[in-house]
């Protein structure tokens, strides 16, 4: 039954220059490019995804659950795709386990795109795979490769020229580090998708953000690039700035920020950014916090993020070096047997994916 199967593991991305927008919603297609970090392996989510004509029907489990319904389908939608293009006539068993509490669509879905893929010994070059996770989730087109990643627009009604490319390895500024600063575990109070769409109806600043965006990516390049931390700080912060304050300008108002949030915010801009700049805030769709700083102000900046009351765990990640594949297949999440997912867990103390009881 392991004859097309593989596993593997992909980390979220935090976008500094980001993506809000939809130009094209079924192809996922942005109105603007956008540019993120690769996260290092202390966040991912590992998937196996097995093809067998032994199998009757679809089936997927998200850590340990097994996906019924409206779930099921949004998850076949990029298999479906991926077997149409291909002509590929065999069911598919897929076992996903994200090793962090809230699950990131970007790293779900690179990560199912990888193993997929792999498994059907596609051989799919990083564009072609950033192509299949874009049409899953915008963000998962930056999730399919490491390092400093820029996902241009494109400007082709097909879609065929908006992929992410790496502008630099992680290795280019391993002194980077994101610390992220966990305020809420829940779900996002509105999905991105309708947020986006909300923002684009309603709000009239979002056509001066795209006038903007442009520009503030080009610097931001020239930042990563240079290594120019004083300016790369200055770009993520405005920027995410920007992003939220085009989300409070939406009708109906859209408020992933909290009071926890804009504290951090504060923390940043009035005590660790005195007299030299240290670190740099930037927020997605909800209330944590990821912030940006470099090695030598790593402990300082954790410090002063655990004393912010609200906060309730600060992790430290770099610049990850994207997809692995996972060859062990006593590893792999589904079981050669049964065709269902094994019982494997996150072992928070090891931060490894283990075999044992269920979560
Ligand atoms: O692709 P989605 O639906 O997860 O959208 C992600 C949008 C932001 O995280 C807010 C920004 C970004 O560029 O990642």
């Amino acid at each position: 039954m392991l004859d097309y199967a593989s596993t593997a593991e992909t980390t979220p991305n935090i976008a500094v220059i980001k993506y809000w927008g939809k130009r094209d919603e079924k192809l996922i297609l942005p109105h603007n490019s956008s540019m993120s970090f690769t996260m290092s392996e202390v966040l991912k989510t590992r998937t196996t995804v097995v093809f067998s004509k032994d199998f009757t029907e679809d089936s997927a489990w998200i850590q340990h659950e097994k996906l019924e319904g409206q779930e099921l389908y949004g998850l076949l939608r990029i298999i479906n795709l991926i077997r149409e293009r291909y002509s590929i006539n065999l069911k598919a068993h897929i076992a996903s386990l994200n090793c962090f509490p809230t699950a990131s669509s970007a790293s779900g879905m690179a990560a199912l795109v990888c193993a997929a893929t792999k498994a059907l010994r596609l051989n799919l070059s990083p564009k072609e795979l950033s192509i299949l996770a874009r049409q899953g989730s915008g963000s998962a087109s930056r999730s399919v490769m490491g390092g400093f990643v820029e996902w241009r627009r494109g400007v082709e009604p097909d879609g065929s020229d908006s992929f992410a490319e790496q502008i630099k390895p992680a290795s280019h500024w391993s002194e980077m580090r994101n610390v992220i600063a966990l305020v809420d575990q829940g779900r996002k109070k509105v999905s991105s998708r309708s947020g986006m769409r909300q923002t684009i109806e309603t709000s009239p600043l979002y056509r001066a953000r795209l006038d903007y965006l442009p520009e503030a990516l080009e610097k931001m390049r020239q930042a990563v690039t240079a290594k120019n931390f004083e300016d790369f700080a200055e770009i993520t912060m405005r920027e995410s700035d920007n992003m939220h304050a085009v989300m409070l300008d939406t009708w109906p108002p859209i408020t992933y920020l909290n009071d926890v949030s804009r504290q951090i915010m504060h923390t940043v801009r009035e005590d660790l950014n005195i007299g030299e700049t240290r670190a740099a805030y930037t927020f997605d769709a909800g209330p944590n916090a990821h912030v940006y700083t470099l090695e030598k102000h790593a402990e300082t900046v954790k410090k002063a993020l655990k004393e912010i009351p609200g906060v309730q765990q600060v992790l430290e990640c770099k610049v990850g070096d994207g997809p692995k594949y996972i060859e062990d297949e006593s590893d792999y999440l589904i079981d050669p047997e049964s065709g269902e997912m094994r019982d494997h867990f996150f072992d928070e103390a090891s931060k490894k994916i283990v075999v044992g009881r269920q979560i």
